[in-house]
């Protein structure tokens, strides 16, 4: 007996890294998994279906059930097909797991216009696409307990200093499962982001300065540890969390905090002086930004 006993889940990104281990974990816990990957390089470029069928075999060999899938997530009406053909094949789509990503990384200065547009196409449009045609085919098969899984990051959510393209993504990336988590509640859907640590091809040229061994021997940053709360959120049991995001990885879970009212100073008559409000905002605000984040610390210093 599994957890995800007689669920079914279409995942994308799912023929490497950290959307092969959540493929294989669900498969694990009893899950009919579509295993969809386009097969790219790091930088999006290519295709090739291998991966995914490869997966798919994967789960076949240890007794699990699943399909194999080369979508490119950034084509609309290919994504339309892909969340027809999941549902029809596995017969249900309880679970949406978006993990399809790439990276070109450079310093915003030297940052050209295709690199851009191709990174935002693929984890923003990517999450658009499959988030809304999964939406349709949720809204059209009410009663069911429907999960959107989508991966954010600490890039974003920290503001990487050589992924502008990236970031911008990653933190579109929550605003839309944050909108999609108010606007679907209402027909089963609860909808929360992952932001995961891994050691994967993706995290492979980092420099790190040494603070951070994301190297395949370092076991606290193997993909497998990201799938519990992934597995958690795909369940039934996950019913009340939604609109989060969840860090995941090198030996942590965390509820990471949505955006709240810090600090604030309000002015009786509604407006602000320049002088008052150069003051106030020294007074008030400054000591509540203690905590540097994790680039103010070297992390970071590509491209
Ligand atoms: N590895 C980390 O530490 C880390 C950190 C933060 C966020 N993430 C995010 O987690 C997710 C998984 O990353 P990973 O490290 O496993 O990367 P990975 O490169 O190992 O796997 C990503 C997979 O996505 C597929 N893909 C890319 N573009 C696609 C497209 N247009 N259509 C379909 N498939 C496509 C690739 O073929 C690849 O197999 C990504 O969204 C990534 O941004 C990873």
């Amino acid at each position: 007996m599994g957890v995800l006993d007689g669920r079914t889940a279409l995942v994308t990104g799912a023929g490497r890294g950290i959307g092969a281990a959540v493929a294989m974990g669900l498969a694990a816990e009893g899950a009919t998994v579509m295993v969809s990957d386009a097969g790219v390089s790091v930088d999006g470029s290519g295709h090739d279906d291998g991966p995914a069928a490869q997966v798919r075999d994967a789960i076949l060999d240890a007794g699990g059930t699943a399909h194999a899938d080369a979508t490119d997530i950034t084509d609309f009406e290919a994504t339309a097909d892909l969340v027809t053909r999941a549902a029809d094949t596995m017969g249900g789509l309880d679970v949406v797991v978006n993990a399809a990503g790439i990276l070109r990384d450079s310093m915003l200065f030297k940052m050209s216009e295709g690199d851009w547009d191709t990174v935002v196409s693929v984890h923003l449009k990517g999450t658009f696409n499959l988030a809304r045609h999964a939406s349709e085919w949720w809204r059209e098969h009410r009663g069911g307990q429907y999960r959107l899984i989508t991966f954010t990051s600490m890039s974003g959510l920290q503001g990487a200093p050589s992924q502008p393209n990236y970031a911008a993504a990653k933190m579109g990336i929550v605003g839309l499962t944050f909108s999609c988590a108010n606007a679907l509640r209402n027909y089963g859907v609860r909808s929360n982001a992952i932001a995961p640590i891994a050691g994967t091809r993706m995290t492979q040229g980092i420099k790190g300065g040494g603070s951070m061994d994301y190297s395949p021997e370092n076991a606290r940053l193997a993909p497998e540890n990201v799938v519990p709360p992934v597995v958690y959120l795909a369940s039934e049991q996950s019913d009340w969390l939604n609109r989060r995001v969840i860090f995941a990885g090198n030996g942590r879970i965390s509820l990471m905090s949505n955006p709240v009212v810090e600090r604030e100073i309000v002015s009786a008559s509604g407006t602000w002086d320049i002088p008052t409000a150069f003051a106030e905002m020294e007074s008030s605000f400054k000591e509540a930004i203690l905590w540097p984040n994790i680039f103010d610390k070297g992390l970071e210093n590509r491209g």
